[in-house]
């Protein structure tokens, strides 16, 4: 006879698999991502460090508006690119769970470091955009000012719960920052995304870094990010564990995979090797994509 303790049994099972597999797509996305962003970091440290060391910052305008290398200004960027290093490569380093257990005291200097770190960015980057100009229109230039807004209050948020020591909220606003913080990251992986599956530039001009495409890829990277929105959507699944919810949110968590893996394929090939070969004459071949 089937009893409602008998009901109930696969339901709790069903719900615990769900869970699994929600896990399970976070876990994939977490490794995916940290390759793409140390490979960007490994870029950064490799081409700005090596002509930062030998003061060759001319090989900055094969990549950067040549008024970004002009006098003093190349300090504000210099700081802006360098530093990012520290949220490129630390960033990934914060989520992983056992790194936290094993050391905590790791884990809490490097977590200040890194928020300092992404409010300096921010303010540097701000400082580019609206006194130095850049390529691109008005819609990207107040979209990625909105995301420095985020970065800047997410840090001082996250800062602020983990000092209180609200762990539940510092988590949830760690993976906020962490989100927004790699928002210039998602701008260049969707971009190459959409550059790879589509054989070349589509619903954008090059050469002025403007067009329809930018204009939403910009709105939905910086001002109202979907990284915010699947972040969201897995905080509300593991909290709620609803089947269902959960399933959904995996099977969006494991789409974003798939276009991740091609957009840093495409970063990894049409941006940063070919700039790295010309700084180290590595090899030649590759057509170097120009990204504001
Ligand atoms: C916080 C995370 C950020 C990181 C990791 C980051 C990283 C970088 C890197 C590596 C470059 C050099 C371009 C390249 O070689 O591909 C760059 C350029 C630039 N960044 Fe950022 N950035 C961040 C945030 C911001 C923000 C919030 C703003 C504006 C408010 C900004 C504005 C700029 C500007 C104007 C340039 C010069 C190139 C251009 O005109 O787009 N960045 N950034």
């Amino acid at each position: 006879m089937t009893t409602p303790t008998n009901l109930l049994l696969p339901e709790k099972e069903k719900t615990l698999y769900a869970t699994r597999i929600l896990t399970f797509a976070a876990t994939v996305w977490l490794v995916v991502a940290t390759v793409g962003q140390w490979l960007f970091g490994i870029y950064i440290l490799l081409f700005y460090g090596k002509t930062t060391v030998t003061g060759n910052f001319d090989r900055w305008k094969e990549v950067l508006p040549d008024r970004y290398v002009e006098g003093t200004w190349k300090v504000v960027v210099g700081i802006h690119i360098l530093l990012a290093v520290i949220l490129v490569i630390g960033g990934p380093l914060q989520l992983i769970p056992a790194l936290r257990r094993q050391f905590p005291v790791f884990h809490r200097w490097l977590g200040r470091v890194y928020v300092a770190t992404a409010i300096v960015v921010s303010i540097a980057g701000l400082m580019m955009i609206w006194t130095r100009g850049s390529l691109a229109d008005p819609t990207q230039h107040i979209s990625i000012s909105i995301q420095a807004i985020y970065i800047i209050s997410f840090a001082l948020v996250t800062i602020h719960h983990a000092k209180a020591r609200q762990f539940a909220e510092h988590r949830a606003w760690a993976l906020r920052l962490y989100m927004v913080v790699n928002g210039v990251w998602f701008f260049r992986v969707g971009l190459m995304f959409w550059l790879v599956v589509n054989g070349g530039p589509v619903g954008f001009n090059p050469e002025t870094f403007t067009g329809p495409f930018l204009t939403i890829l910009s709105i939905v990277t910086y001002a109202v990010p979907l990284s915010l929105i699947m972040v969201e959507m897995y905080l509300y699944a593991q909290k709620k564990q609803h089947t269902a919810f959960s399933l959904f949110t995996a099977a969006l968590i494991f789409l974003w995979i798939i276009i991740m893996g091609i957009g840093i394929f495409g970063a990894t090939r049409g941006l940063w090797l070919p700039r790295l070969s010309s700084v180290f004459a590595l090899y030649d071949g590759l057509p170097q994509i120009e990204l504001a």
